[in-house]
């Protein structure tokens, strides 16, 4: 399946987004501010993950991409970086079979190469097990990076088409980025209040309507997800055209 890229032509819009991807941020200020160690915060952010996941089953949404882990995460103290591998493990073992039984196609896009053995072998088994599920694609981001996934796309380019090497087109490296399989997002959410893309998706998120909330990712509900939908139909998604072009398209 092959999606229309929002430079190349002009996406389909819906009152629903078909794709949101979310930096769900906050888990450690969430745990703070209850004199919790940070794990605590991470602990109730998988549920907020699974609230979510099924809040967007509900509404429709056919691509959920969670950023769980950065490329720069390994730069945290060790304790933290195992403390999340250790999650990433268990959830990887507990929540797959349910998305399984609820249809959804589970996906890891990253460098997962750095993960130890045991999570590369849960991650093959769960995007295997769970591959032709219609209902919803959840992607996770994990060692992920935005500015390695267009190295990658443009190596893996060079590889296939080595007269690539004289000029590329972005048309052409887009088959190679690592959610090639997905529309690009049309609403990206940010929890936890910074205002930045801290190497999420970069290419990928060229006309995606961006929405920042202070609220901390574990108190991230369905509620939530409803106000940052509401806000997201109220954009005037006009992909370089004028507003006046967009009205005359409507009547
Ligand atoms: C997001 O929460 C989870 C990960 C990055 C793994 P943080 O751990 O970044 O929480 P804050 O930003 O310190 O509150
Ligand atoms: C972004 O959060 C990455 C994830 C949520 C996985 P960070 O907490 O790592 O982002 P910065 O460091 O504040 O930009
Ligand atoms: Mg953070």
């Amino acid at each position: 399946m092959s999606f229309m890229s929002s430079t190349r032509g002009v996406p389909e819009v819906r009152d629903v987004p078909r794709h949101v991807a979310i930096i769900m941020d906050g888990n450690g200020r969430w745990a703070k501010q209850r004199l919790l160690p940070r794990v605590a915060g991470h602990r109730k952010g998988v549920e907020a993950l699974r609230a979510t996941v099924r809040s967007c089953v509900e509404r429709g949404v056919e691509f959920l991409t969670l950023f769980a882990f950065s490329s720069e995460n390994w730069r945290r103290p060790a304790e933290e970086v195992s403390i999340l591998m250790q999650l990433f493990i268990r959830a990887l073992e507990q929540e797959v079979a349910k998305l399984h039984e609820n249809d959804i196609r589970f996906k890891v896009v990253g460098e997962i190469s750095r993960f130890e053995p045991r999570i590369r072998e849960l991650i093959a088994a769960g995007e295997a097990l769970t591959a032709s599920n219609e209902r919803l694609t959840l992607t996770v981001a994990a060692n992920y990076g935005g500015r390695w996934d267009i190295a990658q796309a443009a190596n893996r380019l060079l590889s296939a088409h080595p007269e690539a090497a004289r000029g590329f087109t972005p048309e052409a490296l887009e088959p190679y980025l690592s959610m090639a399989y997905a529309p690009e997002p049309d609403l990206f959410i940010r929890t936890g209040g910074e205002q930045r893309i801290s190497n999420f998706l970069l290419w990928q998120l060229a006309y995606t309507e961006l929405y920042f909330t202070d609220l901390l990712w574990p108190d991230f509900d369905a509620a939530a997800l409803g106000t940052a939908i509401a806000s997201y139909k109220q954009r005037e998604r006009r992909f370089g055209r004028t507003s006046e072009q967009l009205q005359a398209e409507r009547a």
